[in-house]
């Protein structure tokens, strides 16, 4: 499988560290000497599935695929303004495309699950294109009141289309249950049946314990993959880590003893943007010519479960339209 055309949309309200000071007791500094985020992007007047929409147009187009043309549609999202339909049926009319559709929850790990699943259908011929749109509102879950976790997550979507070809050289996904570190959990009206009322608890997280697991989890992953390539942390011209917290993916850094370079960062701009982190990086990369036909990018990821995954591709050169205009 490849990769054969990428795009992103991000919300226009920005939203700075000091906006966040003016109603939490935080400041600029800390959350920019723990976090490396700076600014973010927060759902506004736009909806999710426009957000969503507006990636998968992109990637369509750079693709040169048609909607018709596409035979599965994956949407990776955590949580939405529906519960259902799933976002990949409110996207699939409107966007043109006539096949089957399904949304997974694989947290922020949800877009390495998502290709992972597009491999084994175009392997097994059951289809021939794939769109995969990673499109994440965590704005939607976290508690504004508390500085712990509204400071680190953002909205925004990511989306590739995805095809038969010398691309992706192996996954690795796990899963492990730690339910209590990081979770969100929707309200339950009481039936007649004796079921106690539930309360909507927003997103609670044991920020520690989430980055320990985080960086254990990335380099256990990392060096079985690379180990089981036969190749060594030299051989990848490219880490597109998942952008939850810059002192994560440096501790992977450190780890690999590999430069700086070669783990391009947005979570300074868009903060954590849950599965649609890899995506959007991967999508502004492309089109700014830093990711090259042919270039070894490893792909790492952590989240909500836990879940986390790795996967290594060698890049295909994708040519954009607006080329020119980003030059
Ligand atoms: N502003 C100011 N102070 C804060 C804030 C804040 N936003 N948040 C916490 N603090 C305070 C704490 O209350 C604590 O105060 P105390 O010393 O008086 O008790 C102090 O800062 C230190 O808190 P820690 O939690 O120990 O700070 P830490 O250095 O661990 O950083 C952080 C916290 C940034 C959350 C870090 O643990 C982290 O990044 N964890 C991983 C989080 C993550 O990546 N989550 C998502 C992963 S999965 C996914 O992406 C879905």
């Amino acid at each position: 499988m490849k990769i054969i055309g990428t795009g992103s949309a991000l919300p226009e309200k920005v939203v700075t560290n000091d906006m966040l000071a003016s109603f939490l007791e935080t400041s600029d500094s800390w959350i920019t000497t723990r976090t490396g985020i700076q600014t973010r992007r927060l759902l506004s007047k736009e909806t999710l599935s426009e957000l969503a929409m507006t990636a998968a147009t992109a990637a369509l187009e750079s693709a040169g695929v048609a909607p018709e043309n596409i035979d599965y549609l994956i949407c990776s999202n955590v949580a939405n303004s529906y519960v259902t339909p799933s976002l990949s049926s409110i996207i699939l009319g409107p966007l043109g495309c006539k096949c089957p559709c399904t949304d997974l929850n694989g947290a922020c790990t949800g877009f390495i699950y998502a290709l992972d699943i597009a491999d084994a259908f175009i392997k097994t011929g059951r289809a021939k294109n794939i769109l995969i749109v990673a499109a994440e509102e965590p704005s939607r879950f976290c508690n504004w009141h508390e500085r712990e976790t509204s400071v680190l997550f953002a909205d925004g979507a990511g989306a590739v289309v995805v095809t038969k070809g010398e691309g992706f050289k192996d996954f690795i996904l796990t899963g492990d249950t730690h339910t209590d570190v990081l979770y969100y959990k929707r309200s339950l009206e009481t039936t007649p049946f004796d079921r106690v009322e539930e309360k909507t608890v927003p997103l609670v997280m044991q920020g520690r314990e989430v980055f320990k697991l985080a960086v254990r989890s990335c380099i256990r992953d990392v060096d079985t993959i690379l180990e089981r390539n036969n190749m060594t942390g030299s051989d990848i011209d490219m880490y597109l880590l998942h952008q939850a917290n810059f002192r994560i993916n440096d501790s992977i850094r450190e780890h690999l003893e590999q430069p700086k370079e070669k783990f391009p960062t947005n979570m300074q701009k868009y903060g954590n943007t849950s599965s649609a982190s890899i995506p959007i990086l991967m999508d502004e990369l492309s089109r700014a010519g830093e990711l090259k036909d042919g270039m070894n990018v490893l792909l790492s990821a952590f989240g909500g479960g836990f879940v986390t995954g790795a996967s290594i591709l060698r890049w295909n050169g994708i040519t954009y339209k607006d080329a020119t205009e980003n030059e």
